[in-house]
This record gives C-alpha cells, structure tokens and sequence, in this order.
C-alpha cells in the first residue's frame, strides 16, 4: 500500500467516503505524498509528455501570440508573464527567447509562475534563471498589473466532481474503501448541484462532471484582466461543448492505469469542459472567444513555416525529429483535435491571433 492509500484510508476513516474532487486535490496535490510533490512526471522518462516538451516550435509561437497581444494592448511597459502549472519551465523558456526577438518586449516582461510542486519549482528555478521569476501558490497573490496568462495541461489537473444519474436520483460518486484497495461507491440519492442544461439530460447510469475549482481559477483569471487589461490563453484535451461522460483517467508510464490503484504513483486527469470554463470567464466579465483546435490554432500561428525554418539548419535525422514534432503537435489523430484552445480577452478587443474567424 502506498503512504498516500494510507493516509486516504485514515481520512476516510474519519470523514467517511472523499468526493472525486477531494480524492483528486490529495492524489495530485498532498504536500508530502502527492504525485507531483514526489517526482518530475514529465518527458519520455516519465509518465506522459506535454506539447512544450514534444518541441521548442510550441512555446516559441505561444510567445508569438504574446507579442501580439501586448501590441494590441498599446505595448505597456510593464507586463506580467504568468504561467499557470509550468511543468518543467520549457514553455516559458521558449516564449520568452522568441519573443525577446522585440527588444521592448523583452523588457516590459516581469515573469510570474503558478505552481504548487517544490520538485517541479526547483526544476523552473534552473531553466528559467535568467528571468528571475517569482513564483506563486494562488493567482490572487499577483500584483495589479497587465498579465498574459497561459495555462498549457493544467487545468486537467484541477480537481473534478463527478454525479451518477440512478433510477432513485442524482448520486455523487465517491472513493471508499474496498476489501483490497479503494473502491468507488455512490453517495445516497440528493438534489444535483447546479449543472448546463447538456449534463442535466444524462441517461440514467450516465456521469456527468462539475468542477468547482477550475471554475474558480478562471473567474480568479478572467477578473484579473478585466481589472488590470492582459489576455489568457488556455490549452487542454478536452470537448469544447458540455457533455455527459467519465473522463477521469489515470496515466503511468505513457498508458492508461486504473484509477484506484496505487493513489500518488499515476497521474490523474479529467478532460477540460470548455464550455464551462467559457461561461465562468464571461461571468467573471471577461471576453471567451470559442474553441479551436490546437492543429489549427498552431497551423494559424505559422508552425509549418516555423520546422521549415528548424530544418533548413538541420542534420537529416534533426529534421526528421522537426516532422516528427510536427505531425505530433497537429495532427487530428495525434494531439491536433483532443487538444483546445481557449483565448479570454477584455471584452471590446479585437481578435487575438489564431482566433480571426470567430470575429
Ligand atoms: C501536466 S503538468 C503540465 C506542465 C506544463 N504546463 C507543460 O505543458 O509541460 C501540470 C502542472 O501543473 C502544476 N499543478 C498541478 N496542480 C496545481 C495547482 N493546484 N496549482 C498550481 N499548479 C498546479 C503541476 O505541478 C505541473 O507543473
């Protein structure tokens, strides 16, 4: 048994069955034993690879996009960079030269993390040296300033909750524990939490998602801009439109684990509903703009022309890696259709790059 089943098993003991979303915050987030306290999970080494890490082509073009932002913005001379769940720095890193390309840029850049994982922060520490970061456990505790925000794979870390709709009514799926292990149980039938009208047609037997947390985040997010002036660009698998369905996943070692199993040693993730997270920016007053797909969002940004530039100063097997990047970055059966991209602007403002049509 892992020290984390045995501290889930001691709070079950008291508090009785932990909701999905709780069950998630201690698997993922518990200070001494969660799964990103305990280990850098990224890279082909770990347990699953991001798109920063597939190649240097996303983030520089992340920082692309920056620029035009802050252009549209009338080029302030201070600029807060935050990224949201950095991983391993990669993303910022490869914006941040890219986007040094303006020198005036460069220099109304004041870096911002937010991150939770000491052993991921000690990683950003190294690989962002040169910007001397500051780094952050809330987006509250920004200063009042214009920030870009980017958020590239964490939202899907934020905690879920999860309903089954049962012949008696709407019960909440929780982790109890099981003969051997934890075992998922249903809490007896109550009134459903407030929930888009697609969820709340679920067939019976059917599970539908809420997740209070990243509604927060980004009404935290969207009101920082509103307030302040900035953008925010998010990145995730998910669905652009609300829908019923369990899409809680367990990952270790690049494959699906089961979710009980071994708490703290798998990662554990729940596809991002758009939507929502649409509707909690607008709330919040901010400007949402709809959905597109990351091979698309990247196609827009000038990704082909970008490897053709790589390559033209590459040895054979180097371009052939750039093609490789390529086709993982956008291709549909590849991370180009999962993946979503979500800008949230102050509303008035035009189009930011790559979101042209939806103008
Ligand atoms: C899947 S990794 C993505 C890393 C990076 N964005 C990338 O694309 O490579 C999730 C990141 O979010 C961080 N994280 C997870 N939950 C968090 C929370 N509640 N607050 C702040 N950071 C969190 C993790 O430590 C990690 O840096």
């Amino acid at each position: 048994m892992t020290p984390l089943e045995e501290h889930l098993r001691r709070l079950i003991a008291v508090e009785g069955p932990l909701t999905i979303g709780r069950f998630m915050a201690e698997v993922l987030g518990h200070p001494r034993w969660g799964y990103y306290a305990t280990r850098d999970p990224l890279g082909r080494a770990g347990d699953f690879i991001t798109a920063p890490e597939v190649s240097q082509m996303f983030g520089e073009l992340l920082g692309l996009w920056s620029i035009e932002r802050w252009q549209a913005m009338a080029a302030p001379d201070r600029l807060l960079w935050v990224e949201l769940g950095p991983g391993r720095g990669s993303l910022t890193a490869d914006a941040l030269r890219a986007a040094g390309a303006v020198a005036a840029f460069g220099a109304a850049i004041e870096v911002h993390l937010v991150e939770t994982s000491p052993t991921l922060r000690a990683i950003q520490e190294r690989t962002l040296a040169d910007h001397a970061p500051i780094w952050h456990q809330r987006l509250a505790e920004l200063p009042a300033a214009p920030a870009i925000f980017i958020a590239n794979e964490f939202f899907d870390a934020l905690p879920v909750r999860q309903w089954q709709r049962t012949a008696e009514g709407w019960r909440e799926r929780q982790v109890g524990p099981g003969d051997d292990g934890l075992r998922l149980v249903l809490a007896p039938p109550a009134p459903p939490p407030e929930m888009p009208a697609a969820l709340a047609t679920a067939p019976i037997d059917g599970v539908v998602e809420i997740a209070p947390a990243r509604q927060a985040v980004m009404a935290e997010l969207a009101g920082h801009i509103v307030e302040h002036g900035g953008a925010g660009l998010i990145v995730d698998y998910g669905h652009a439109v609300s829908a019923p369905g369990d899409t809680l996943q367990a990952v270790k070692d690049h494959r699906y684990a089961p979710i009980l199993a071994d708490p703290g040693e798998a990662d554990l993730t729940a596809h991002v509903d758009f939507q929502a997270l649409g509707a909690a920016a607008r709330e919040a007053g901010a400007q949402a703009w709809p959905v597109i797909e990351q091979g698309a969002f990247l196609r827009r940004l000038g990704i082909e022309a970008r490897a053709g530039m790589l390559k033209a100063g590459a040895d054979a097997a180097q371009a052939a890696d750039i093609d490789r990047a390529l086709h993982r970055l956008t291709a549909a059966d590849q991370m180009g259709s999962l993946f979503k991209v979500m800008a949230v602007t102050v509303p008035g403002d035009g189009p930011p790059a790559g979101f042209e049509d939806a103008a």
